[in-house]
C-alpha cells in the first residue's frame, strides 16, 4: 500500500486491486510518491449545498477555485509523465443570483495555467434530471480530458471503437469499430455518443446506493480508463464518493486508487467494488 499512498498514510483500506484510503485529498497526494499514477478521473463536489456529510458544497465560486488550483497542483506530482486528468464538472446555478456558472470553464483556466493540455472537453449527455420551467433544462456535464505531455499521452483508441452506423458493414466482422467522438446524435443514442443515463433513484436503492447523492455511471468509466491506460496500470479518484472508479478499475485489471473524505462511505465503497466487480475479485 505504501507503494501507492506513501508509509504514513493512515486509514488505507485494500479490496481486490484496489487501495483507498479516508482522508483529504489534498494532504493525501502531496504525500504519495511521485509519477505513480496513469490517470486520475474524477468529479469534484459542484458547490450545489449537495449533502455529502463532512464536506461543506456551499462555498464560494472563489473557494471552490482556489481548491481546484491545490487539486491541479497535488495531482501533477503524483501523475506519470504520459499521465491523464479527466474532471467532470457541470453548468451550476449561482446559489443567490442563479445566473449559469460554467465549472467547466473555470476549471479549464485553473488546470491550464497549472501546465496542463487540454486533449478533448467531452460532453457527457444525460436525461434524468429535473425539469426547469425558466429556462432550458441542463441534460450535460463536460469531461475535460487534461495531458500533462500533449506530445507524450496514453490513446488507446482500439479499446473504445463502437460499431459502425450501418450494421452490415463489413468492417464490424473484422472486429473494427469507428470513434466514439465526443459528442451527441440524437439519432444514435445507444452508441455514438458519451449516452450513459446518470444513474437514478431508482437504480441506486436498488443498489443500496441511498447514501451518496452523485454516483458515476461505471460503464462511462470504464471507456475512461480502457481509453488512457493498460492492464495493470494505475487509476486514482480522489473524490471517491461512492466507489465507482474503484469498480471499474477492478473490473478492468488496473490498480484502483481511492481518497473519500467521509467515512460513512467506506462501507458503500467495500460493497460495491465487492458486488459490482464479481468475476474479476474471486
Ligand atoms: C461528486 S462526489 C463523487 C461521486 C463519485 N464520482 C461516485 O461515483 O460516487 C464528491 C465526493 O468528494 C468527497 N470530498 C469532498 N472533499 C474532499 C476532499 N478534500 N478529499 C477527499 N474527498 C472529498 C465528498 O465527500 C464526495 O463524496
Amino acid at each position: 500500500m505504501s507503494k501507492y499512498f506513501g508509509s504514513k498514510q493512515e486509514n488505507v483500506y485494500k479490496i481486490g486491486n484496489c487501495f483507498f484510503t479516508i482522508s483529504d485529498c489534498i494532504e493525501t497526494m502531496k504525500k504519495m510518491p511521485k509519477a505513480v499514477v496513469n490517470t486520475i478521473v474524477t468529479s469534484p463536489p459542484y458547490n450545489l449545498n449537495k449533502k455529502y456529510g463532512k464536506y461543506d458544497d456551499n462555498k464560494s465560486f472563489a473557494d471552490w477555485e482556489a481548491l481546484m488550483d491545490e487539486v491541479a497542483k497535488a495531482a501533477w506530482n503524483v501523475l506519470a509523465d504520459d499521465g491523464s486528468f479527466l474532471l467532470n464538472v457541470s453548468p451550476v446555478p449561482d446559489k443567490k443570483t442563479k445566473e449559469i456558472i460554467p465549472l467547466d470553464a473555470l476549471a479549464y483556466f485553473i488546470f491550464k495555467r497549472n501546465g496542463y493540455a487540454l486533449r478533448n472537453s467531452i460532453v457527457w449527455h444525460f436525461n434524468n434530471m429535473q425539469n426547469c420551467t425558466n429556462r432550458l433544462s441542463g441534460r450535460w456535464e463536460s469531461i475535460l480530458w487534461f495531458v500533462k505531455d500533449i506530445e507524450n499521452y496514453q490513446f488507446h483508441l482500439d479499446d473504445i471503437r463502437i460499431p459502425y452506423i450501418t450494421q452490415n458493414d463489413k468492417r464490424l466482422k473484422e472486429g473494427g469499430g469507428r470513434n466514439p467522438t465526443d459528442t451527441w446524435h440524437f439519432d444514435l443514442p445507444e452508441s455514438d455518443f458519451w449516452y450513459f443515463n446518470r444513474v437514478n433513484n431508482m437504480t441506486k436503492n436498488k443498489l443500496g446506493l441511498t447514501e451518496h447523492p452523485c454516483i458515476f455511471p461505471t460503464p462511462m468509466i470504464e471507456r475512461i480508463i480502457r481509453m488512457t491506460t493498460k492492464i495493470d496500470d494505475v487509476v486514482l479518484d480522489p473524490f471517491l464518493g461512492s466507489g465507482t472508479t474503484l469498480v471499474a478499475a477492478q473490473k478492468l485489471n488496473r490498480i484502483g486508487l481511492g481518497i473519500e473524505l467521509d467515512d460513512r462511505f467506506r462501507e458503500i465503497i467495500e460493497k460495491r467494488v465487492i458486488n459490482e466487480s464479481v468475476g474479476s475479485l474471486f
